[in-house]
C-alpha cells in the first residue's frame, strides 16, 4: 500500500474499515481498550552509544522521521481515542528541533507529557521552554555513579557531569524527576552510589532496571550479563535502600530474567496495555518488536486510524490472548498471568517468537540458554560494541 499522510480527521479516516459505527457509538478507548500511555520514539538519533540500547540494530534514519505536522496529528489522535499520557523518547528526543512545539501541542490536546532523555543536549533555556510548554515529568538515564565508568558505558565524554547539571535544573524548575539506572555486570558495584546520587538530586523515583537482552543488548550480552552473585548483591542493595529511603524516594526494581524461573509478563501482555510509535510512524506492540523479523507493522502514514491498527493489525493480533500459545504454555496454570513471557526474547533466543520465553524453567530451551549466560558472565569479556548507525563499533581498547 502506498503510504499517505494522515488526514485532519484523526480517527475515522477509513469509512470502509467497518469500525466507524462502533467508534461513533462508544468512545474509542472503550471499544478497543486503548492503552492509557504510549511511547513516542521521536528519533533514533542520539549522541550516546549505549551498548544496551533498546532501539533495533537497524535504526531509522532522520529522513524517514515523521514531520512536525505528522507528529502533531498523531498526538491529537492519541488524545481523541482516550490515551492519557505520552512518553517522548528516542534515541534522544531532544535531538528533534521541534520538541518544544510537540510538547506544547500534546499539552493543548490534554496529554500528560513525560520526557525520557539522556539529558546531554539540553540547555537550561531549552528546559525552561519545555516546562513553559507544559512538560509534566522528566526521566534521565544514568550509566553509573561517577564519570569514568558512566562516560565509558555511554560512549560520550563528560556526559555524566552534564546529566547531574540537568537533573539539578529539573528540580529547580520543580518538575518531577525519575532517575533511570540501567544495570549490568560492569556497573552493579556502583548501584548503591547511584541510589544515593538519585536521593541527593531530589529524584522522586529511581528505576533500577536490569538490561533486557534483545537488539543491541543481545549483541553485547557477553559484556553485560551479570553473575548470579551480582544479582544477589543487587537485590540486597535495593532491599536495604527501600528501607532507608522509605517515604523519601520510590524505588522500582526490574529484575533480570535470565536467572529467573518464571518469565515476566512483558508489556503487560502483547497488545493488551501498550503501544509504541517509531520515528517513522510504525505502531508496535512493544519497543523491541521490530527485532521479530517476520512481523509487519502498520504505520500512522497508512490509511488506517491508530484505533484500527490497535484492533486489527496482524502484528498485534498474532500474539494476543492465549489461543496462539504452544505447549507447555497452552496447558499451564500461569498462562493468563504472564502470557508466555516476552515474544522478543523468545525470538532472540529460539528464532521463533511463538515459543515459550526461555526465561521460563518449563521451556525446553531454558537450561542450555541460561547455562550459556552463566558461562558468558564468568568469562568476563568486557569490551562493548557501541550503538551507532553503522551497525556498531567495538570499543577500542580493553578497559582498565
Ligand atoms: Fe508462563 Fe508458559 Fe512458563 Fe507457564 S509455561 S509459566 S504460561 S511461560
Ligand atoms: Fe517485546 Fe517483551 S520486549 S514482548
Amino acid at each position: 500500500m502506498t503510504p499517505t499522510l494522515i488526514s485532519a480527521e484523526p480517527v475515522l479516516r477509513d469509512p470502509n474499515d467497518g469500525i466507524a459505527v462502533l467508534e461513533r457509538t462508544r468512545t474509542v478507548a472503550e471499544t478497543f481498550g486503548i492503552p492509557l500511555a504510549v511511547l513516542a520514539e521521536l528519533t533514533h538519533r542520539c549522541p550516546l552509544q549505549c551498548p544496551y540500547c533498546s532501539n533495533p540494530v537497524e535504526m531509522e534514519r532522520a529522513n524517514a522521521e515523521l514531520t512536525t505536522e505528522e507528529w502533531t496529528r498523531v498526538l491529537t489522535e492519541l488524545a481523541e481515542i482516550g490515551v492519557l499520557q505520552v512518553h517522548f523518547s528516542g534515541g534522544e528526543p531532544t535531538a528533534r528541533k521541534d520538541l518544544v512545539e510537540l510538547v506544547r501541542h500534546a499539552t493543548q490536546v490534554g496529554l500528560y507529557t513525560n520526557l525520557i532523555t539522556s539529558a546531554v543536549l539540553l540547555t537550561r533555556d531549552k528546559l525552561v521552554d519545555l516546562a513553559d510548554a507544559g512538560l509534566c515529568h522528566v526521566q534521565i538515564s544514568f550509566q553509573g555513579s561517577e564519570p569514568v565508568l558512566a562516560d565509558r558505558v555511554g560512549g560520550f565524554r563528560n556526559g555524566h557531569v552534564k546529566k547531574l547539571e540537568v537533573a539539578q535544573w529539573v528540580r529547580e524548575l520543580e518538575l518531577p524527576l525519575t532517575v533511570n539506572a540501567v544495570m549490568h555486570r560492569q556497573n552493579i558495584h556502583q548501584l548503591r552510589g547511584m541510589i544515593d546520587m538519585a536521593v541527593e538530586l531530589g529524584a522522586d523515583r529511581i528505576e533500577v532496571a536490569n538490561v533486557q537482552y534483545y537488539g543491541w543488548a543481545l549483541k553485547n550480552r557477553a559484556a553485560l550479563m551479570p553473575t548470579v552473585e551480582q544479582l544477589d548483591e543487587m537485590t540486597a542493595v535495593v532491599d536495604e535502600a527501600e528501607t532507608r529511603f522509605k517515604g523519601i524516594m520510590e524505588i522500582d526494581f526490574v529484575i533480570p530474567d535470565y536467572y529467573a524461573t518464571r518469565p515476566k509478563k512483558c508489556m503487560g501482555g502483547w497488545g493488551r496495555q501498550f503501544f509504541n510509535i517509531t520515528p517513522s510512524g510504525k505502531i508496535l506492540p512493544c519497543h523491541a518488536a521490530e527485532t521479530i523479523t517476520d512481523l509487519d507493522f502498520d504505520s500512522v502514514r497508512s490509511n488506517h486510524s491508530i484505533a484500527w491498527i490497535w484492533q486489527n493489525s496482524e502484528a498485534f493480533n498474532r500474539y494476543r490472548g492465549t489461543g496462539w500459545m504452544p505447549e507447555p504454555c497452552q496447558s499451564c496454570e500461569f498462562k493468563e498471568q504472564d502470557y508466555g513471557g516476552c515474544r522478543c526474547q523468545a525470538f532472540a533466543l529460539t528464532g521463533n517468537a511463538a515459543n515459550t520465553d526461555p526465561a521460563c524453567q518449563l521451556s525446553p530451551f531454558h537450561a542450555t540458554i541460561f547455562k550459556a549466560a552463566e558461562t558468558e558472565a564468568a568469562a568476563d569479556q568486557r569490551r562493548f560494541i557501541y550503538r551507532n548507525f553503522a551497525g556498531g563499533t567495538l570499543e577500542k581498547d580493553e578497559p582498565a
